[in-house]
C-alpha cells in the first residue's frame, strides 16, 4: 500500500467472500437491508439507482419488488459478482461515486447508498453529482455507520479527541484469506446536515432501527448489543427542485 492509502478499501481482493458475508451477517442480511427496503416501502416502476452496489444483493430484492435498478460500484471485483447474481443483462457500471456519474440530469426516482458514504471523505461532490441524476422530489435513502458509534470507539481507544472534526480510521478486515486496510470516513452529525443541504436535499427522515427480530435467534449476543446501542444511522432525504 502507498504511503498515501492507494490501494485501500479495494473490495476487489475478497469479492466473493464479502458477498458471503453480507448474504447472512447481522449487519447485512438482518439490519442494513431490512431497514431500508422498509424505508424503500413500494418501489414498483420507480427507477432506482443502487450506488456502491457491491455484490447486488439489495438491487435483486429491488428488482424483486418491481424497481427499475441501475447499479453503480468502484469494484470491478464486486461488479463480476453482481454480474453473476443479477444476469447479463442487469445495467451495472464501473464508476467512483468520488466522480462524475455516467448517467443524464433527472434519470432516477430514488437513489439509495447503502453503507457507502463512509469510505468518501468529502461528502460535497457525491450529495451534489447525486442530486444532478434525480428528479426533483426524488428520494436520496442512505445508509452509514451510526456516527455516534463510530465516535465512541474511536474515543474510548484515545484516538479521536474531537468528535466536531471529520474523522479518518483504519480497520484491518481479512476475509477469504486476504487481508485488506479499510479506510473510514465520519463526519460530525451536523456537517452531514450542512453537506445535505448545500447540496440541495431537505431531511425526510432520520432513523435509527434495531436490527429484525428473528436475528436475536441467531445472533443473541451481537444482537443485544445492537438492539440497545446506535448501530447504523439511515437518512431519507428529498431532492429539491433546482
Ligand atoms: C460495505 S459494501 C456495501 C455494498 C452494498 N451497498 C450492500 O449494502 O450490500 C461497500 C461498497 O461500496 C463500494 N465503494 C466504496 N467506495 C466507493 C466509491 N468511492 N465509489 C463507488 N463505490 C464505492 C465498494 O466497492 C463496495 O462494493
Amino acid at each position: 500500500m502507498d504511503a498515501d492509502g492507494a490501494g485501500r478499501n479495494d473490495y476487489d481482493e475478497f469479492a466473493e467472500a464479502y458477498d458471503l458475508e453480507n448474504e447472512t451477517s447481522l449487519t447485512n442480511a438482518y439490519h442494513e437491508r431490512p431497514a431500508t427496503l422498509a424505508l424503500a416501502g413500494d418501489v414498483a416502476g420507480r427507477r432506482i439507482l443502487d450506488a456502491g452496489c457491491g455484490s447486488g444483493p439489495l438491487f435483486a430484492a429491488l428488482r424483486d419488488r418491481g424497481a427499475q435498478v441501475t447499479g453503480v460500484d468502484s469494484s470491478a471485483g464486486m461488479l463480476e459478482v453482481a454480474r453473476t447474481r443479477l444476469g447479463a443483462d442487469a445495467d451495472l457500471h464501473l464508476a467512483d461515486l468520488a466522480g462524475p456519474l455516467p448517467f443524464a440530469d433527472a434519470t432516477f426516482d430514488d437513489v439509495i447508498a447503502s453503507l457507502v458514504m463512509h469510505y468518501l471523505p468529502d461528502w460535497g461532490p457525491t450529495l451534489r453529482e447525486l442530486r444532478r441524476v434525480l428528479t426533483p422530489g426524488g428520494r436520496l435513502i442512505m445508509s452509514i455507520y451510526h456516527p455516534m458509534s463510530a465516535y465512541c470507539i474511536e474515543r474510548l481507544a484515545g484516538r479521536r479527541p474531537d468528535y466536531f472534526t471529520t474523522w479518518s480510521w483504519t480497520e484491518e478486515w481479512a476475509m477469504g484469506g486476504e487481508t485488506q486496510t479499510m479506510e473510514f470516513w465520519m463526519p460530525p452529525l451536523h456537517a452531514m446536515s450542512d453537506a445535505f443541504g448545500a447540496a440541495g436535499f431537505r431531511i425526510a427522515v432520520i432513523s435509527e432501527p434495531r436490527p429484525v427480530p428473528e436475528a436475536a435467534d441467531l445472533f443473541p449476543e451481537d444482537y443485544r448489543l445492537l438492539a440497545t446501542a446506535p448501530g447504523l444511522l439511515f437518512f431519507v432525504l428529498t431532492a429539491a427542485p433546482v
